[in-house]
C-alpha cells in the first residue's frame, strides 16, 4: 500500500495514496464544511460531483482554491483550510446559491433539518449581496413525494441514490447552466416516471427540494373527530425505523411500543401489515 505525507493546517498527515484532501483532513480531526458531498461508507459509494465548492481550501503553490472533496492529497502538499481567502470564498459561494433560493424557511418542511440553512448559519451569512434571475419550476406532486426544484442546489445526491443505490434510474441531471436540474426523463412528473416511491432520494436531499407528502394534520383532525373510527395500519419497516428515530440502536424492534403509542394517541384499531407485506415481497421477487 502506498502512502502520501502532507501538511494540513500545520498538522502532519499520512494517508493512503488516492485519498481526498477532505478525508485526509477529517482523519486528523480537521473539519472542512461540505454540501454536495456525501459518503455512504458502508457501501463504499461517494457522491462528489464537485458542484457546490463549499469545501474549497488553499493549496500552497496552486493559483486557484481546490475543492477538498474531489482533489487527491499528494506528498508535500501544504494545505490551509481556514484562511480569510478560503472563508470569503465559501461565504461568496453560499450567497450565490442562496441568491436563487426561495426565502421561505419559516414554512419550509425542511426548516430546522436543512443542511443549506445550517451552512448559512455556520458560515455567518447575514446578507445576500447578489441578485439575479430566480428559478421558477412548477412543483411536482406525486402521491408520496413533492419535488420543488426552486430549492434544488444541484448536489445530485438524489440522482446517485436513485441510480447507484436503488438502481431505479428515475432521476437524472438534465439541461445545462442555469436550466440544469435533476428530473425524471423528458422532465415528466415523478408520478409518470419509473419511480417506486422508495423515498431514498428524499432521505438524502439536503434542502426542501424533495420532501415526503405529509398527512399529519389530516390524521390529527380525524383523531379529534368523535364521529370517526380511526384505524391505522403500519408498514413492517416502521417497527425498526421508529426505534432509530427515537435514539435506539439501529434495528431495535419497537412493535409493542408502537402499538401502545398509537392506541394512546387515540387510534381505535391498530393493524400490522406483516402478511400482506410478505405477499408483496414474494410477488416482487417473482417479477
Ligand atoms: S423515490 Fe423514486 S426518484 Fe426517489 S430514489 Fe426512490 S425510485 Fe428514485
Ligand atoms: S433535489 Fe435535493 S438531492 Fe437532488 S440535486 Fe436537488 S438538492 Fe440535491
Ligand atoms: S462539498 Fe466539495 S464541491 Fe461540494
Amino acid at each position: 500500500m502506498e502512502f502520501v505525507n502532507l501538511t494540513i493546517d500545520n498538522k502532519s498527515v499520512k494517508v493512503e495514496k488516492g485519498t481526498s484532501i477532505l478525508k485526509a483532513a477529517r482523519s486528523v480531526g480537521i473539519d472542512i464544511p461540505t454540501l454536495c458531498y456525501m459518503s455512504l461508507g458502508d457501501m463504499n459509494i461517494e457522491n462528489k460531483p464537485g458542484g457546490c465548492r463549499i469545501c474549497v481550501v488553499e493549496v500552497e503553490g496552486r493559483r486557484n482554491l481546490a475543492p477538498a472533496c474531489c482533489t487527491d492529497a499528494h506528498t508535500d502538499m501544504v494545505i490551509k483550510t481556514n484562511t480569510m481567502r478560503v472563508l470569503n470564498a465559501r461565504r461568496t459561494v453560499l450567497e450565490l446559491i442562496l441568491s436563487d433560493h426561495p426565502a421561505d424557511c419559516l414554512i419550509c418542511a425542511k426548516s430546522g433539518n436543512c443542511e443549506l440553512q445550517t451552512m448559512a448559519h455556520k458560515l455567518g451569512v447575514r446578507e445576500i449581496h447578489y441578485k439575479g434571475e430566480m428559478s421558477t419550476y412548477k412543483e411536482d406532486f406525486s402521491p408520496s413525494i413533492i419535488r420543488d426544484m426552486d430549492k434544488c442546489i444541484m448536489c445530485r445526491r438524489c440522482e446517485m441514490m436513485c441510480n447507484e443505490v436503488q438502481t431505479v434510474g428515475a432521476l437524472w441531471g438534465v439541461n445545462r447552466g442555469f436550466q440544469a436540474v435533476v428530473s425524471p426523463a423528458f422532465e415528466m412528473d415523478l408520478e409518470k416516471s419509473t419511480c417506486t416511491y422508495c423515498g431514498q432520494c428524499v432521505a438524502v436531499c439536503p434542502t426542501g427540494a424533495l420532501t415526503e407528502v405529509d398527512h399529519t394534520n389530516q390524521v390529527i383532525r380525524a383523531l379529534a373527530d368523535p364521529s370517526k373510527t380511526v384505524v391505522v395500519q403500519t408498514a413492517p419497516a416502521v417497527r425498526a425505523a421508529l426505534g432509530e428515530e427515537f435514539g435506539l440502536k439501529p434495528g431495535t424492534l419497537v412493535t409493542g411500543k408502537l402499538a401502545a403509542a398509537l392506541r394512546r394517541l387515540g387510534f381505535n384499531f391498530v393493524f400490522d401489515t406483516d402478511f400482506a407485506a410478505d405477499l408483496t415481497i414474494m410477488e416482487e421477487g417473482t417479477e
